[in-house]
């Protein structure tokens, strides 16, 4: 088999240097930062990309491992193989797509790993709900409906506000809130043609009905060594997200919550790992907060997405992907106090549906003090699809101040230098 690696195997002392086996989605954003960190490293990289089998004799011969993630028996073959050849220190997944697929091998292959039932709980939302209220930690109401029912037939069963979610997808695509029956019924029909279009079968697919939890909102990036939590970052989320729908945009470290709240959600955190069986490797966990308490929304077996990580620094200039890369090959806990001033990140959304045909303001934006980089990751004349349909970003603006506040207003700033010239899509049937 040819297998994608770097040319030198061997570090300058004559050891070798570990491979690693990373595993993403093609659409993933989280390579590059991962590839700087293992060149840090010095690992020796394999990439594996979810590819469908039928084109995995074109794509074999491109830089990059072809494996099917649908197919994770055969993709444990071809891993096995791999490992023969020169053995394997680490699975990494870089994203969500890759989760399921670096237990299920580990597994195969006798490899640290997550137990595969751990990485479903950690992937399906309505699985995640049932391991955490086995596991005694508090949810909000839930319940799982096959796509096919009609929502007029359940309004009886559903105590509202609701927020109406897909069980597998990510990045808030098709998660909508309804107050009364009639907006369930519309949430319900463009939920479930979102879930439609991505699994393409009629039959399959089922949408989750939770109770809708008011209070403020944080995202938390942890890494678990032997069941054991340890915080990175703790990223305050400062704008309301009260719906219909849940647009991720800007996340600030550290929190500006107090000592004890802090406390509580990693406490609450390391309860929900423990529920859902997740042992080893990077968490990123959503919470809410309100006067009932801590929830959790979910938590991901995956670092946090986007290029939200470029503002994370734990000793000198150690990126995140460092200490994820070094914890998968040493099985041990790097020391991780994060470092540098306040820090935040804008992801910035797509504003509506069309062709971006344009991005002006982008020098100004990062002439904003504070603003340490402003990357547009959209392609100009393509389409951009907002929420709850779309599942991507226009960019990215980065900030550090010395308090969180500033870093926030910062974002701010940036972002209202920014303009985005987005035309309409024209439909065929217009010419
Ligand atoms: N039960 C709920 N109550 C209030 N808000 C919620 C609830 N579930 C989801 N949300 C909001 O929707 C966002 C996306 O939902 P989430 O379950 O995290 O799905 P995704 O995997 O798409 O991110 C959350 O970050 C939160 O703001
Ligand atoms: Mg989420």
């Amino acid at each position: 088999m040819r297998t994608p690696v770097e040319p030198s195997r061997a570090r300058p002392d004559g050891s070798a240097r570990p491979r690693v086996v990373f595993l993403a989605s093609p659409a993933t954003y989280r390579t590059e930062a991962f590839l700087r960190a293992a060149s840090r490293l010095d690992l020796d990289v394999v990439r594996a990309i979810d590819t469908p089998a039928e084109l995995h004799v074109e794509a074999a011969c491109g830089a990059f491992l072809p494996l099917d993630f649908a197919d994770p028996d055969a993709a444990a073959v071809t891993l096995a193989r791999l490992s023969a050849e020169r053995p394997i220190a680490a699975l990494v997944p870089l994203d969500d797509s890759a989760t399921l697929l670096a237990a299920h091998v580990g597994a195969a292959l006798g490899m640290p790993h997550n137990d595969p039932d751990a990485a479903l709980a950690a992937r399906d939302k309505w699985v995640m709900r049932e391991a955490l209220r086995r596991g005694g930690v508090p949810t909000p109401a839930y319940r799982r409906f096959p796509l096919s029912t009609d929502p007029m037939e359940i309004v009886g069963e559903i105590l509202f506000p609701v927020v109406v979610k897909p069980t597998t997808l990510s990045g808030s695509r098709g998660v909508i809130r309804a107050d009364d029956a009639i907006e369930l019924a519309a949430a319900w029909e463009r939920a479930r043609r979102i879930v439609l279009r991505e699994s393409g079968s009629p039959d399959e697919g089922e949408l989750l009905v939770e109770r809708y939890l008011p209070g403020i909102e944080v995202a938390l990036e942890g890494l678990l060594t032997g069941g054991q939590l340890q915080t990175l970052a703790l990223f305050d989320k400062p704008d309301p997200l009260e719906g219909p729908f849940f647009e991720e945009t800007i996340y600030v470290t550290p929190s500006r919550l107090p000592e004890a709240t802090r406390a509580a959600i990693s406490a609450r955190t390391g309860e929900a790992a423990a529920a859902l069986g997740l042992r080893e490797g990077p968490v990123h966990a959503e919470l809410r907060l309100n006067d009932e308490g801590v929830w959790l929304i979910e938590m991901a077996g995956r670092s946090i997405g986007g290029l939200c990580s470029t503002i994370l620094e734990f000793g000198a200039g150690v990126s995140l992907e460092e200490l994820i890369l070094r914890h998968a090959v040493e099985r041990t806990l790097p020391a991780t106090e994060r470092i540098g001033e306040a820090a935040g990140v804008m992801m910035i959304p797509i504003p509506k549906g069309g062709i971006l045909r344009g991005v002006s303001g982008i020098e100004a934006a990062r002439a904003v003090p504070g603003v340490t980089g402003v990357e547009i990751t959209a392609p100009l004349n393509q389409p951009v699809t907002p929420l709850p349909e779309g599942a991507s970003y226009l960019g990215f603006i980065f900030a550090r101040a010395s308090a969180p506040e500033d870093a926030e207003a910062a974002l701010r700033a940036a972002h209202d230098r920014l303009a985005f010239r987005i035309d309409p899509a024209i439909s065929l049937s217009a010419v």
